[in-house]
């Protein structure tokens, strides 16, 4: 694993925005595999400068998002699309077709988690998957456990991250119980991974995944198998 430490948070974010821009200027239809989260925000407000300043075309672009509460409706503030939406997609110029997120009020979960599966591989995988990553480890909400599932799938969420989450809810009470994931074998898909970090509260999860091991209760940890992954993260995150 390639590591890159900045020295706090913006460099973070832009040092990842400057690796997706390079990888849209030499693959103008790229796939992206996008997260959501508080970490990648800043990244996605440079890629939203670059495109405004006319030096990122991402009118070929198509992305694939990693996660999406379940049950929630795209429209509620606090689903994935609503923030993809409003951190990026509504301000580049990418066609909004060519972007997915699992489908919060899927009928049929299992089905959903198909269908997502078949929407990675008809793109062919992502070119470069953005991760952040939980207080527990947890890539995407693949959740620490005895068995991690290798495609998408509808994850239940820990009290852990129900609760870390619930920062953004009105209340804990708020905070939908199970989310759709991308799996380990879906991320694994992706041709080189960026996973992103910052603040000391993310330093355990940091520390462990470059201790080189592999556990399924630190999902994270099975980045060290993947043969192209950059972390990049800040001095907080990675000093503690
Ligand atoms: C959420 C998301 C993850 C994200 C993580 C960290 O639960 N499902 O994709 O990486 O938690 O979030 P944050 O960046 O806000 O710390």
């Amino acid at each position: 694993m390639k590591v890159i430490v900045t020295k706090n948070y913006e460099e973070m974010s832009a040092v990842a925005a400057n690796m997706v821009a390079e990888l849209i200027a030499a693959k103008p239809n790229c796939v992206l595999g996008l997260a959501t989260g508080s970490t990648p925000e800043g990244m996605y407000a440079n890629l939203v400068q670059g495109c405004k300043e006319g030096k990122i075309d991402f009118s070929a672009v198509r992305s694939v998002n990693l996660d999406e509460y379940f049950p929630i409706k795209p429209e509620n503030d606090q689903s994935y699309r609503y923030f993809m939406n409003k951190n990026l997609f509504d301000h580049v110029n990418i066609d909004k077709a060519n972007t997915y997120v699992p489908n919060g009020q899927a009928e049929d979960p299992q089905a959903e988690g198909a269908r997502y599966e078949k929407i990675i591989d008809d793109l062919g995988g992502a070119d470069l998957q953005i991760l952040g990553i939980g207080q527990n480890g947890h890539i995407g909400f693949n959740e620490p456990g005895e068995i991690l599932t290798a495609g998408t799938h509808l994850e239940d969420l820990t009290e852990d991250t129900i609760k870390v989450n619930s920062r953004f809810f009105a209340s804990v009470d708020e905070v939908p119980k199970q989310a759709f994931s991308m799996g380990i074998g879906s991320i694994f898909k992706a041709r080189s991974i960026v996973i992103m970090a910052s603040g000391a509260n993310k330093h355990n999860a940091i520390a462990k995944m470059l201790e080189g091991n592999v556990t399924t209760f630190c999902p994270a940890t099975l980045l060290n198998l993947h043969p192209n992954v950059t972390l990049i993260c800040d001095e907080a995150a990675y000093n503690g």
